[in-house]
């Protein structure tokens, strides 16, 4: 990977993380909102009283008295989730699919044993897997179950779509795909791939894993050349909508397509990565610049959908040189960045 300069890249419209920082999340981050944000719980506390639909919460666990009871709590449910509310980069989620031999199955097979499971939310608690180190709280939810086109994508993991939402507009997408590497999770630095995703339509633009352009699914071979994501505007309203509950301009919304219930919020990150212009061949800030020059923003999420779609569709960028030559991994490094500068970026 060759380092381009940085006029280079401002020329592409590529975002580099001091401007990400300084611009836009400094510019439009208010401190005071980020509590809601950094705290999973929290968020599907707010915004689910907003009309933004949610993973079922099953049930949270606070005390290491409460995680000697926690076999009761999970006694009704064959499949879930445990997940640190403060968690970030997909650390510290256990995705339970089923239950085996008296214990609980993980999306690759394992079997843990219920010690295995008490011993892993002992460890969310002391903030083990949490922004800074601190201690926490876990997060029992229902296990999302991916939607069937989607299934054929779903290699041990229900993929997720990332978009950025800028003052309410969502400006950028993309899906990302678990894999074997990733371990039941649709984080790109745990190996998962990420596929851009036009605006206009939900469908696929570029693919990448590792920031390295791919063709096919790594585990499973599926080609990435041909996905249209269904209830796109409905994902795309949802996520619009996460602006008018939480306030903060530039925002990263993670959501799921589940097979019973539709699109659901899974976070919000007031921090978002920068891997998805690679994975969209685009830089982010002509679209965050046509979005600061509009003379009036409406208020109606469904208003500014309609207007992400008409404007920010894909345009096939034809470089001299690979564009993914020209970006440098420091540029476009994903949730690891976002997680570790903390509140304090
Ligand atoms: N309820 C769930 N059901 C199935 N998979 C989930 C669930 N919650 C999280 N995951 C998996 O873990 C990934 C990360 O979850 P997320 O809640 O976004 O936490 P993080 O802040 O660590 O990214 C998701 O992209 C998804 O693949
Ligand atoms: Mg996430």
């Amino acid at each position: 990977m060759t380092w381009a300069n940085p006029f280079t890249l401002t020329r592409r419209g590529v975002l580099g993380m001091n401007s990400r920082n300084v611009e836009y999340i400094g510019r439009y981050n208010d401190r005071r909102h980020y509590p809601l944000v950094d705290n999973k719980l929290e968020t599907k506390l707010v915004v689910g009283k907003a009309g933004v639909t949610v993973p079922e919460l099953l049930g949270v666990v606070r005390t290491q008295h409460e995680i000697e009871l926690i076999d009761d709590v999970l006694e009704p449910f064959q499949q879930f989730v445990i997940k640190p509310a403060q968690g970030s980069g997909g650390r510290g989620i256990l995705v339970v699919t089923g239950r085996e031999d008296g214990g609980f199955r993980k999306s690759n097979g394992d079997v843990l044993s219920l010690r295995d499971v008490k011993r892993h939310v002992s460890n969310i608690l002391s903030g083990l897997h949490s922004l800074g180190g601190r201690t926490d709280v876990a997060i029992i939810e229902d296990l999302v179950i991916c939607d069937d086109t989607f299934a054929y994508l779903s290699h041990e993991g229900v993929p997720d779509i990332r978009l950025i939402v800028f003052r309410g507009y969502p400006v950028m997408g993309m899906l990302r795909l678990a894999t074997t590497a990733s371990d039941g999770k649709a984080n790109l630095h745990q190996g998962a791939v990420g596929v851009g995703l036009d605006i206009g339509t939900g469908r696929n633009i570029a693919a990448v894993q590792f920031d390295r352009p791919i063709s096919h699914h790594p585990d499973t071979g599926a080609p990435l050349d041909e996905i249209v994501v269904p209830h796109w505007r409905q994902l795309l309203t949802l996520a619009a909508l996460c602006y008018d509950v939480t306030h903060l301009g530039y925002l990263g919304a993670d959501l799921v397509l589940d097979q019973r219930r539709g699109p659901l919020l899974l976070e919000l990150n007031a921090r978002p990565g920068l891997t998805i212009q690679i994975a969209n061949n685009e830089g982010l800030v002509p679209r965050l610049s046509r979005v600061e020059l509009l003379e009036e923003h409406s208020r109606d999420p469904g208003v500014r959908v309609e207007f992400a779609m008409q404007h920010f569709v894909h345009e096939p960028y034809r470089p001299q040189r690979s564009f993914w030559e020209s970006v440098s991994p420091s540029d476009t490094q994903e949730d690891t960045q976002e997680d570790t500068q903390g509140s304090t970026s």
